[in-house]
């Protein structure tokens, strides 16, 4: 049986993991406690007389996807002790933890593994991997001076290490930088500050338009850019709008940084071909992205449907807006023998369940996933024959509604603690 865990439980918890995982280190199961979402019965337990003999962990989120904000629910830690495998512990675990996500009001579970035919089976999809981009630390600062980015002339930003006292302007640049952003988790101050008391990473350095005077407030010397590094990689480097020439500054100043530690390769975590990508692949001169870890995959699992239709339907009226697609019209979708509709009217756009009219598509629950969350290859999926559109209205008001986005999640609010 599957029983939530409470805080006596913790040691045991550890002991487990520690059989299982071969981690996670000390700092990182403390980290889990104090993540300020954390309740101790978002672990899930099975248990043989006291013994702990699997566990699974639900994290709480809020992801920020275009415009809107959607509750999600992370999965981690999910193992069975070696000698108790495969008598169905892990299964019951997995389908204990999607319903307490969804209790959670979670509208989609995500979990980072390297197996994923374990989470096919209970509905959830592959929606990406993890790429970063590589250069050589030298190539990246002769190719931002050949591009003239790091000009004399050009205004000269104060690079140095960010200071705990100046929490607001990490928290203000991420927020800036959210706005065509489809992935990235939703950062309160409290939620900084675990991210930073975790200590995932080696260093943060801001850039400061203006004179670095210590008693000043940042008003006066605004931070127009942060970079979060982690040995020679560049986890997160993010600029204030209007301020182009800071991600350029703050990437020399890491590849320096690098340089002097005696590294010669950099990488770039970032999404691929933003503005922050672009600029670190030109000047690096490579073309292509990397898989961090080819075995890693994300995958989501939809734990309400209609409620994220529902949800995304403002964003759906805007896209429909946009494209001045002709309404009133609907679009079904039917879903493995599930039926969902939209009724999309010229002034919003209304999801309801059971039913999915005339004009439909007809999919999996895997590519309808990938389909909401703009992961959706429409012409790979069509020239498979693994969606089938019942009309061609169907097909054009598909395309319109659930056009292919940049999913990203970031990775620094995955880097456990170092010790
Ligand atoms: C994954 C894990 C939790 C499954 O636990 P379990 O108690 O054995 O799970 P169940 O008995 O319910 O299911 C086992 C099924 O998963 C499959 N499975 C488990 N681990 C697998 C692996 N590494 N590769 C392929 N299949 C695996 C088994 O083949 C079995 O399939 P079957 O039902 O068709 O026989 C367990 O193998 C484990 O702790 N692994 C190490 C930690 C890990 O990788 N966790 C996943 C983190 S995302």
């Amino acid at each position: 049986m599957v029983v939530p865990a409470s805080v006596a439980d913790h040691p045991g918890i550890y002991h487990l993991l520690t059989a299982v995982f071969q981690g996670p280190s000390r700092g990182e199961f403390r980290a889990s406690l104090e993540d300020p979402h954390y309740q101790p019965h978002d672990r899930l337990l099975v248990k043989r007389g006291p013994q702990i003999i699997a566990h699974a962990l639900v994290t709480r989120r809020v992801m920020e996807f275009g415009p809107i904000e959607l509750p999600v629910a992370g999965l981690d830690w999910l193992g069975t002790l070696p000698t108790l495998r495969g008598q169905g512990h892990g299964r019951r675990l997995l389908v204990a933890a999607e319903e307490h996500m969804a209790s959670t009001g979670a509208l989609a579970g995500l979990v980072w593994t390297r197996i994923p035919h374990f989470f096919r089976r209970t509905g959830w999809a592959l929606c990406g991997r993890h790429f970063h981009s590589r250069g050589g630390a030298r190539d990246v600062i002769s190719g931002l001076i050949a591009r003239g980015l790091l000009r004399r002339s050009h205004r000269r930003l104060n690079i140095r290490p960010w200071r705990r006292l100046e929490l607001g302007a990490l928290v203000r640049i991420y927020k800036q930088n959210l706005d065509a952003a489809f992935g990235p988790f939703q950062r309160t101050e409290a939620y900084w500050k675990w991210l930073i008391h975790r200590g995932g990473y080696d260093q943060i350095c801001v850039a400061l338009d203006g004179p670095d005077l210590l008693e000043l407030e940042e008003v006066h010397a605004p931070i127009v850019g942060y970079s979060v590094t982690r040995g020679e990689r560049i986890v997160e480097l993010l600029s204030a709008p209007g301020c182009p020439t800071a991600a350029a500054q703050l990437m020399a100043r890491a590849c320096r940084d690098a340089i002097e530690r005696g590294r010669h390769t950099v990488s770039l975590d970032a999404p691929p071909n933003s503005r922050v990508d672009k600029l670190f692949r030109a000047a690096s001169g490579k073309r292509h992205h990397h898989q961090m870890d080819p075995s890693l995959v994300l995958m989501v699992k939809l734990l309400s449907p209609v409620k994220l239709l529902r949800a995304l339907a403002g964003e759906l009226h805007r896209r429909a807006e946009e494209a001045q697609l002709a309404r009133p019209l609907e679009l079904g979708l039917l879903v493995d023998g599930k039926k969902y509709r939209l009724a999309i009217h010229r002034d919003r756009v209304e999801a309801v369940g059971r039913n999915i009219g005339r004009s439909y598509l007809r999919l999996n629950v895997a590519d309808f996933t990938r389909l909401v969350l703009g992961h959706f290859d429409w012409d790979e999926a069509l020239a498979d024959g693994r969606v089938e559109p019942s009309t061609n209205l169907a097909l054009e008001a598909g395309r319109v509604l659930f056009p292919p986005l940049p999913l990203w999640l970031p990775p620094l609010d995955n880097l456990p603690a170092r010790e």
